[in-house]
């Protein structure tokens, strides 16, 4: 019995000890990897109150409240910027796709069409889904918004939350 316990405890800080460090670095680049990152400037194409409304958000600046030295600390720059394009440019700050999914695939106007999204909503947006839309819920916001690894951490309350992420009329 002494023995069972002993071995239980010990792969469960087996689990602990590979499951830990993976969690925080990689909380903004969570997004599915078969998908590039593209940058806020494509989305505001064809978004442009949403991208307006994200611009006067904290989001959207965050990465200026870090220092220079903070800026290149992986223990820092993981939930204060997106990721990285195709081409390597660093995306700061909480943009789009840090909480919709990096968007190259599913921003395609055969996918985003406003002819094709009216003619059949479900349809588009079942195909923008599997392109790897996310239409984020809480679990999409506490990568980040959570005590862990984050030195400022304030209570996180999702409905209000979400209401201010982009209060831009629907349509
Ligand atoms: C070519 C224009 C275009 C581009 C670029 C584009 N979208 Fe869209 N997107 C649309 C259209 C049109 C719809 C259909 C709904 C509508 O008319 O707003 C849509 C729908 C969406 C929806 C779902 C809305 C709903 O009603 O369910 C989200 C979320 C979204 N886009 C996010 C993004 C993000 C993030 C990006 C950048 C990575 C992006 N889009 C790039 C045109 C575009
Ligand atoms: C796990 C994600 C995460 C990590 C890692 C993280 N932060 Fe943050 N940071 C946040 C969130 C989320 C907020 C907003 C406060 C909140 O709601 O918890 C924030 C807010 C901030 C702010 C603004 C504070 C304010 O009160 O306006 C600064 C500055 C900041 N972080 C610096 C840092 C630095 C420096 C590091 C590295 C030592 C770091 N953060 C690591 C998630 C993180
Ligand atoms: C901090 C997370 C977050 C960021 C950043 C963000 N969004 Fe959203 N977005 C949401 C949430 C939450 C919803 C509501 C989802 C739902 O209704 O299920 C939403 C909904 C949408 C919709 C559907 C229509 C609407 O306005 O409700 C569009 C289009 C959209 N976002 C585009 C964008 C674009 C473009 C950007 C960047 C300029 C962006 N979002 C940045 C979280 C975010
Ligand atoms: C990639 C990490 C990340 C994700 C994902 C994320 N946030 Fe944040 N959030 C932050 C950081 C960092 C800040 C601090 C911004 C600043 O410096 O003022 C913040 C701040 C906020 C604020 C305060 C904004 C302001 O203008 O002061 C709200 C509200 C918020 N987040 C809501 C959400 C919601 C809702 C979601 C999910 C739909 C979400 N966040 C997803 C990192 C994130």
């Amino acid at each position: 019995m002494k023995k069972l316990t002993l071995t239980v405890i010990l792969m469960m800080s087996l689990v602990a000890l590979f499951a830990l460090p993976a969690f925080a670095a990689d909380a903004a680049d969570a997004a599915d990897d078969a998908h590039a990152f593209v940058g806020a400037k494509k989305c505001k194409t064809c978004h442009k109150a949403q991208f307006t409304s994200w611009s006067e958000t904290g989001h959207a600046t965050t990465w200026d409240r870090l220092s220079a030295e903070e800026q290149k600390d992986p223990k820092c720059t993981g939930c204060h910027m997106t990721g990285t394009t195709a081409k390597d440019v660093a995306l700061t700050g909480v943009q789009c796709e840090a909480c919709h999914g990096a968007g190259a695939d599913y921003k395609s106007a055969k996918i985003m069409s406003k002819k094709k999204w009216k003619a059949d909503p479900e349809g588009q947006k079942k195909l923008a889904l599997a392109a790897g839309l996310i239409m984020p819920t809480e679990k999409d916001c506490v990568k980040c918004h959570t005590k862990e690894g984050n030195p400022n951490f304030k209570e996180f309350k999702f409905e209000e939350s979400a209401k201010l992420v982009h209060p831009a009329p629907t349509k």
